[in-house]
């Protein structure tokens, strides 16, 4: 206690550290991000309002149900470490990222016949598939109208990874093996690629546009996208093994989608390689796309005590230090140690 609140009688409130429930380290860098943040709720929210409200409502209806803002949140810290931020750019390129980013969620959702999302209803189960499809595609149109505003480069940035995302969303429903010469045959480096394409791709290019828009140099910009690239697979490679290990309440999703979908992630993959431990029973039930609840819940409970389980973790980590390397060659100060609280809260969601 400071000896002025002693004098008064007032305790003073601990510093709030905290943007969207994690603690970035900095006291005035985190009410500024938490300002920031409410600019890009309201932008958001904002632009889909305009419209009819049977459109705008199913826009909204993700928005409104949560949502980490992992997107704009990186942008917008990436932007922290280049010498002069544009506020006004950077928080416009958060909500196209956003905007994106929920426009691959309706269309995922929709993919990947999930039912719950943000700990709601998905779209297409409160409403239906074209329904879900169009909601998608509205909030693309409106991420291109902000882009729009942003120029040519933004565009291009954007438009080239909209390319990647679709492309590892296609790449990942053909499967490996199968997606013509270039195609990795080894199920792990598929699995990679796929996971950098559908989700890296977007959190590498909002980091890219904390350094675009603040006067970054070209090198800077260059590490800059090393930490995307590394944060966007770490961040996917958390995302499955929460799908394995984590019950509804903590995701806002269903667990074992995956399993449902016969779509195999990294702990399943290391499961199956012929080196595993793992038990035969786990290798059948892997086998087949599960649709028998008591075979998901059975599934699931083998993958959590697997050894394949306990490689993914391992690769997790790398793309850690690889994020950390990155850091570490960018700008010191409390962005950069953010960040680094970033990095480490959202990988730490799997324990
Ligand atoms: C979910 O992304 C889809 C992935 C790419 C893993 P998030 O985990 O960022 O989802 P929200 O935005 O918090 O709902
Ligand atoms: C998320 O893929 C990637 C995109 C939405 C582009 P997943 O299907 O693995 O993500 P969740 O688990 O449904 O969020
Ligand atoms: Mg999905
Ligand atoms: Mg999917």
């Amino acid at each position: 206690m400071s000896s002025d609140s002693v004098t008064t009688g007032t305790a003073h409130p601990a510093p709030d550290h905290t943007v969207a429930g994690v603690d970035i380290g900095d006291a005035a860098l985190a009410s500024r991000l938490r300002d920031d943040l409410v600019d890009v709720e309201e932008l958001l929210v904002g632009r889909l309002e305009t419209g009819e409200e049977f459109l705008s409502e199913v826009a909204l209806h993700l928005v409104t149900a949560g949502g980490k803002r992992f997107r704009p949140l990186v942008a917008l810290l990436a932007g922290e470490l280049g010498p002069e931020p544009d506020r006004d750019k950077l928080r416009k390129a958060a909500v196209v990222c956003e905007m994106i980013h929920l426009a691959t969620l309706y269309h995922d959702d929709v993919m990947d016949e999930a039912e719950m999302r943000r700990g709601v209803e998905s779209a297409n189960s409160r409403w239906d598939n074209s329904v879900a499809i169009l909601a998608g595609d509205f909030l693309f149109a409106h991420a291109s109208m902000l882009l729009a505003e942003l120029g040519p480069a933004a565009v291009q940035l954007i438009a080239q990874t909209f390319a990647e995302l679709v492309t590892g969303q296609m790449r990942e429903t053909v499967g490996p093996g199968r997606g013509g010469a270039a195609e990795p045959a080894d199920e792990a480096e598929h699995y990679l690629r796929v996971i950098w394409e559908k989700t890296g791709s977007l959190i590498a290019a909002a980091v890219q546009f904390g350094g675009e828009y603040s006067g970054a140099s070209a090198e800077q910009i260059r590490t800059l996208r090393e930490l995307g690239d590394a944060v966007g697979v770490a961040f996917q490679i958390a995302d499955d093994i929460i799908d394995i290990a984590s019950p509804a309440t903590d995701s806002g999703k269903t667990p074992g989608t995956d399993l449902r979908e016969g779509v195999h992630t990294l702990p399943m993959i290391y499961a199956l390689d012929a080196g595993s431990t793992d038990p035969g029973r786990l290798r059948d039930l892997l086998s087949r796309p599960l649709t028998d609840d008591a075979e998901v819940e059975e599934a699931l409970e083998l993958l959590r005590a697997s050894d394949g389980m306990r490689r993914a973790r391992a690769t997790l980590e790398k793309y850690v230090d690889d994020a950390m390397a990155a850091l570490d060659a960018l700008p010191s100060g409390p962005a950069n140690e953010a960040l680094r609280r970033l990095v480490r809260f959202t990988v730490d969601r799997v324990r």
